[in-house]
């Protein structure tokens, strides 16, 4: 089951005479859909934290992430496949959620075909301005989730959304991303990206199942073939993206068909967004 984005894309796709179905008119269809209102992951890991109370992270309960990321890995999946697109972008921030722990990718300003030069006009725009900074920014996305092979020049890949969204689901569980400097340099942050251990709290605070997939999400293999630093294809979902996913223990029990479309089987201890929103 395709997510709704992607299936207005393909109505569009079929339907069009004039083969106007670009990749950019695919995302505009895809911002133009709203959902919920405006709420997004990094709203719900908001209202986590100030349930917390003491300052100290914490994130969504286990079985809550799962269901939320497991339909972002849909999205992704879609997105990589049927559309050709890399979202460029993937974070908590980038998710809009509702109060059926419905989840929509949003926010394409980066993302880019893999079969044609950019979509975005963005980049366009902001190198016509000359600001190599601001335009190297734009182009990079976000320190804290950028794969390491981004951050070294490396062409854009899927592979680069399912880092991100590793670096999203520590996220979820922990309430803070792994690799961030703790001063908000973003210099620091991506050395750390590129070289630094995960940073697993202690105790974990999270089952095996949970810290084994994100690890192996985040496997930063040096490449042998000369290939560039980093060996992708050792790294889950690298090259096999959701197939990968679908097969790691944490994630045993999904109805992938299903998720996001039925109410998950029970939201006893889930976080859930204030009613005012
Ligand atoms: N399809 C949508 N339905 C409902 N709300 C949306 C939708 N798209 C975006 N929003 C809301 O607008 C916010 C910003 O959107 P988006 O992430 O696309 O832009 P942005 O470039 O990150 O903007 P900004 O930097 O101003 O936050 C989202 O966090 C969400 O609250
Ligand atoms: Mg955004």
């Amino acid at each position: 089951m395709l997510p709704t984005f992607v299936d207005a894309f393909v109505a569009r796709d079929d339907d069009d005479d004039d083969d106007d179905a670009s990749p950019s008119s695919f995302v505009a269809c895809v911002v133009s859909r709203r959902h919920g209102d405006g709420a997004t992951l990094a709203s719900l890991l908001d209202v986590a934290r100030a349930a917390a109370g003491t300052g100290a992270p914490l994130g969504l309960p286990e079985l809550q992430a799962r269901h939320l990321a497991s339909q972002l890995a849909l999205a992704l999946d879609a997105l990589h496949r049927v559309a050709a697109i890399v979202h460029g972008d993937v974070k908590p921030e980038n998710a809009l959620v509702d109060r059926a722990h419905r989840i929509q990718l949003c926010d394409f300003d980066l993302a880019t075909s893999t079969s044609r030069p950019a979509v975005a006009d963005a980049e366009d725009d902001l190198a016509e301005e000359n600001d190599e900074d601001e335009y190297l920014y734009a182009f990079c996305g976000t320190a804290e989730y950028l794969a390491p092979e981004t951050i070294a020049g490396a062409p854009r890949s899927a592979a680069r959304d399912w880092w991100a969204l590793a670096i999203t689901m520590y996220e979820l569980v922990h309430g803070k991303t792994p690799f961030a400097s703790s001063r908000g340099n973003d210099e620091v942050t991506m050395r750390r990206v590129r070289t630094a251990r995960i940073d697993w709290p202690d105790p974990p605070g999270v089952s095996d199942a949970c810290r084994g997939v994100i690890s192996a999400m985040l496997r930063r293999q040096p490449s042998t073939s000369g290939g560039g630093e980093w060996d992708v294809s050792a790294r889950l979902c690298g090259e096999r993206g959701l197939e990968d996913l679908k097969r790691a223990s944490f994630f045993r029990g999904v109805d992938w068909d299903r998720v996001g479309l039925d109410p998950p089987a029970s939201t006893k201890g889930w976080v859930v967004l204030p009613q005012d929103g």
